[in-house]
């Protein structure tokens, strides 16, 4: 990315806040795993999405003094000891370049700079990013106990409003996301057999991910086979594989913290049954319908509530339910979500989104039949374009007779 888009998210941002402001946002820390141990780290979204910088600790702050607005980085001091283990960490010379911040001071000089500021300013207001479970809690905790005249504020959905609509470069990173995972989905498919285990397909995907350069996943692959396929986020993965069964994979790969998200659901020998393809039919049916309706303007609890309706009526056609009310007991879950550097990509207050050009969305319509031991989930991940939309995702094959063919022509074993 180029530092112009951290810039311009920059100052997308303090013009929205109010003035007499401070905004704070940490990078983070990798959380301990187990003794000296870390999980690995990963930046606060919000801080990269304004810096681009993925190194923990690092802390970015705005200010909105009298009309005058102000950039600083505040960076880890250089630890010529701890850099012989684990390598070198940003220097003060690099942040312009990275992302156009000038002011780059240490992180030791981070209290008594935000304690003049606050000092000096009646009734501030600090910006923090309060998502639950956020690094920024530590620092809240303390602020209150030190001092009486601020104004916290939460810019989590001020920062995820601008999320929303990626510009061209972001979408070209979930496409390269995208590209990846179609590859992973495509060797899993032609490594399919009954009498192998989830984590055997599942291992298919994760070689491609990796030889390509990525990471890290979007989430945690689901690798569900049979009836697993009716718990919506079934990540165990160590069933066997049943001849006459179906298996259901969500996955996605990373790419420069971007994701792709992408269901598909096939027979593990490479051929339907009459009743599963009626059933998978009827799922593609509500996703192709669903993703017709996709332009800018539209509603997306409208949508989410129209995609409902369709499969509660797909599921009296199937004889699984006879009234609407009813569907619940067959799809649980929600048509789709925004997708971008979370695969569920900020959870707004308020959901109802209106769909505007740049924002990407799946659609990711299910029925899922626990006593038939049938689960069908079909993804796509679309990007609302100035006219309509586009399948970001259209070169994952999708049709019953697409699968059948895909899968009798590429026969590993
Ligand atoms: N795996 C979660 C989702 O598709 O939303
Ligand atoms: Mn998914
Ligand atoms: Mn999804």
């Amino acid at each position: 990315m180029k530092r112009e888009f951290y810039k311009n998210n920059r100052e997308k941002v303090l013009n929205k806040i109010k003035d007499n402001s401070l905004l704070i946002l940490f990078a983070g820390k990798a959380p301990k795993k187990t003794a000296d141990e870390n999980y690995p780290f990963t930046p606060n979204r919000n801080f990269y999405y304004l810096t681009g910088i993925d190194e923990e600790d690092h802390i970015l702050v705005l200010s909105k003094l009298n009309g005058i607005a102000k950039e600083y980085l505040f960076i880890k001091e250089v630890d010529p000891i701890m850099e012989k283990w684990e390598g070198k960490t940003i220097r003060k010379d690099e942040v312009f370049d990275i992302c156009g911040v000038e002011d780059v001071k240490y992180l030791g000089d981070f209290n008594s700079f935000t304690d003049k500021i606050i000092l000096n300013k009646e009734d501030i207001n600090i910006y923090l990013d309060l998502e639950k479970g956020n690094t920024s809690y530590d620092f809240l905790n303390e602020i209150k106990n030190k001092y009486y005249n601020i104004n916290i504020k939460n810019v989590f959905n001020l920062i995820g409003s601008l999320r929303l609509i990626k510009t061209e470069e972001e979408v070209n990173r979930i496409r390269k996301a995208i590209a990846i995972t179609i590859d992973g989905v495509n060797e899993l498919m032609k490594n399919s057999k009954p009498g192998i285990k989830e984590y055997e397909l599942e291992a298919y995907f994760d070689f491609v991910c990796k030889k390509n350069g990525t990471k890290d996943l979007a989430f945690k692959t689901i690798a569900a086979a049979g009836k697993n396929a009716t718990v919506l986020h079934y990540v165990t993965n160590d069933s066997e594989l049943m001849d006459g069964d179906l298996i259901l994979f969500d996955l996605g790969a990373q790419y420069k913290y971007y994701n792709g998200d992408i269901s598909r659901t096939f027979p593990i020998n490479g051929r339907f049954t009459d009743r599963q393809k009626e059933v998978y039919n009827a799922v593609l049916r509500v996703n192709e319908k669903v993703i017709e309706e996709m332009k800018p303007g539209v509603s997306f609890l409208e949508l989410n509530k129209k995609a409902k309706e369709w499969i509660a009526e797909e599921c009296i056609s199937l004889g699984l339910i006879t009234s609407k009310e009813e569907v619940s007991k067959y799809y649980y879950h929600s048509i789709g979500h925004s997708l971008g550097m979370d695969t569920h990509d900020i959870e707004l207050e308020n959901r109802d989104v209106i769909f505007e050009s740049g924002m990407i969305y799946t659609v990711e319509p299910g029925i899922y039949i626990e006593e038939e031991g049938i689960g069908i989930r079909i993804e796509d991940d679309v990007l609302i374009t100035d006219n309509g939309y586009e399948i970001l995702t259209k070169e994952m094959i999708k049709t019953v007779e697409e699968i059948e063919e895909f899968m009798s022509n590429n026969k590993e074993n």
